[in-house]
């Protein structure tokens, strides 16, 4: 049996990421590709009440160490499908950590790029490395407004702040570099690139 491909698609809440791994799942399943949909935070995800919107140092760690976790036996999961022969579209994979958590964590470091490096070494444990990282990258201020919270609270610029910062650590992420996609456009202009992306790179169709 030939071996599946392992696809996962990055960005901030608000770039459309969650649609698009839907209906490009859904394309590729038209396609006869036998095709999965599948997404972190996985359902087995312990969610610590005590840590929902922190944004502080521990916090992040914690939450890494949480999202390490759950990674680790998602991966065994996904490998086992590629294996089967399975193409599998992720929502989110060790990139979200490195943005999310990393833009906090980092700050303790000598350099961002000692952080990452950090949390990559801690990420070793997790032998599956996608096959291609899809980035959908939309400004803070578009995925605020997309998701609708509140742009003139404290919190709101709080947010914002965040999500810049969480964009900044994305764009430094070679696999998401590499990947990268406006998601500006419509949701049916974005799918049509990744889609292209695909086809040029995995030749799955
Ligand atoms: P949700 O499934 O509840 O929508 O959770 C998605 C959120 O989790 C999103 O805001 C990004 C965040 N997240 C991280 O901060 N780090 C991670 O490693 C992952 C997988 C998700």
């Amino acid at each position: 049996m030939n071996s599946g491909h392992f696809i996962v698609l990055e960005g901030l809440d608000g770039s459309g990421k969650t649609s698009i791994a839907r209906r490009l799942s859904q394309f590729l399943v038209e396609k006869n590709i036998d095709a999965i949909l599948t997404k972190e935070p996985t359902e087995n995800f312990h969610r610590d009440a005590e840590l929902e919107g922190k944004r502080d140092y521990i916090s992040s760690m914690r939450l890494f160490f949480e999202f390490t976790a759950d990674r680790i036996t998602h991966s065994e999961v996904i490998g086992k499908w590629v294996s089967e022969g399975k193409t599998v579209v992720c929502d989110r994979f060790l990139y979200s950590s490195l943005a999310y958590q990393g833009s906090i964590i980092c700050k303790k470091f000598e350099s961002d790029e000692d952080g990452i490096e950090w949390m990559r070494e801690v990420s070793r444990v997790i032998h599956l490395k996608p096959e291609m990282c899809i980035y959908l990258d939309i400004d803070p201020e578009t995925a605020m407004s997309r998701i609708s919270r509140r742009m003139d609270s404290a919190s709101g610029f709080e947010e914002l702040e965040f999500l810049r910062d969480v964009r900044n650590t994305y764009l430094t992420l070679p696999e998401c570099r590499e990947g990268m996609i406006d998601a500006s456009k419509s949701l049916e202009d974005t799918l049509e690139s990744v889609k292209s992306m695909i086809k040029s790179r995995l030749r799955l169709w």
